[in-house]
């Protein structure tokens, strides 16, 4: 019910939105996104210093990713509203997906409709990108799921890999990687490399995030400057233990209660 009703309140908002921009229906999926940052989201002073980064300043997502970072904050809430965050940000980042015409038949007559264009594949970097998977596939049911499984090493603070399974890709899978904490890059950087290695397009890779480090968003984009990152805030700095300041935290330990 509660999904219903957000998914209804970001329609109404997304057909407000669309009455001001210009044949906003015409442009491409890529394009309408990129009418969409200049107009509401990240500011033009972060386009420049952050060129794939894309800020989600909604004030639903804003006012939750506030009580998500309360240390107050527990279980359930914690699960909870990362659920809720990730739901309302994967319908800023499916703008970003191709549709193809198709031909149906309604009750009354033919007509033409659309579905994807691509196979839809989400990738949660675990653990605590589970958290952000459930959000998307829940808008996108048909999408398949993949998992890379990495931790970061205590002292290298550089990811190691223990599980990667993928379903069957080709280069025009669109591949949706989620992980709530954007800190030093590597890890993401390393899933990403994953996955073109495994066949995918750097183009056809989306990155959603909860919270980013300037220090992980620039190397991100050093090593992966195609793929675009989704983010709900872009936090001060990483702390001598890379953690995101003020950042929320570990997520992982705090989505399954093993802090
Ligand atoms: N991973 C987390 O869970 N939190 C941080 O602040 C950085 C990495």
């Amino acid at each position: 019910m509660f999904q219903f009703i957000m998914l209804a309140c970001l329609f109404l908002t997304s057909c407000a939105e669309n009455r001001n921009t210009q044949d906003f229906t015409t442009l491409t999926s890529t394009m309408a996104y990129d009418v969409k940052r200049a107009e509401n989201n990240s500011s033009q002073s972060t386009q420049k210093e952050y060129p794939n980064l894309y800020i989600v300043k909604h004030p639903l997502i804003q006012h939750k990713l506030t009580i998500m970072r309360d240390k107050n904050t527990k279980l359930p809430a914690f699960n909870q509203l990362l659920d809720e965050i990730s739901l309302l940000m994967s319908y800023e980042i499916t703008r970003s997906l191709q549709l193809k015409t198709v031909n149906i038949e309604t009750p009354v007559a033919p007509a033409k409709g659309f579905e994807f264009a691509q196979d839809i594949i989400i990738v949660p970097i675990l653990r605590a990108g589970l958290g952000m998977a459930h959000g998307l596939n829940h808008l996108i049911p048909t999408a398949k799921v993949g998992h890379i499984g990495l931790y970061r090493d205590s002292a290298t603070k550089k990811p190691v890999e223990y599980f990667f399974k993928l379903p069957p890709v080709t280069k025009e899978s669109m591949v949706i990687i989620v992980d709530p904490m954007l800190a030093t890059g590597n890890s993401s950087a390393y899933a990403i490399d994953l996955l073109v290695k495994a066949g995918v397009a750097p183009k056809n890779i989306l990155f959603m995030a909860l919270v980013s480090a300037p220090e992980g968003v620039r190397a991100f984009h050093a090593r992966h400057p195609e793929v675009k990152i989704f983010t709900a805030a872009l936090d001060e700095k990483l702390n001598d233990h890379a953690y995101i300041v003020p950042g929320l935290g570990d997520a992982g330990d705090r989505l399954f209660g093993t802090e």
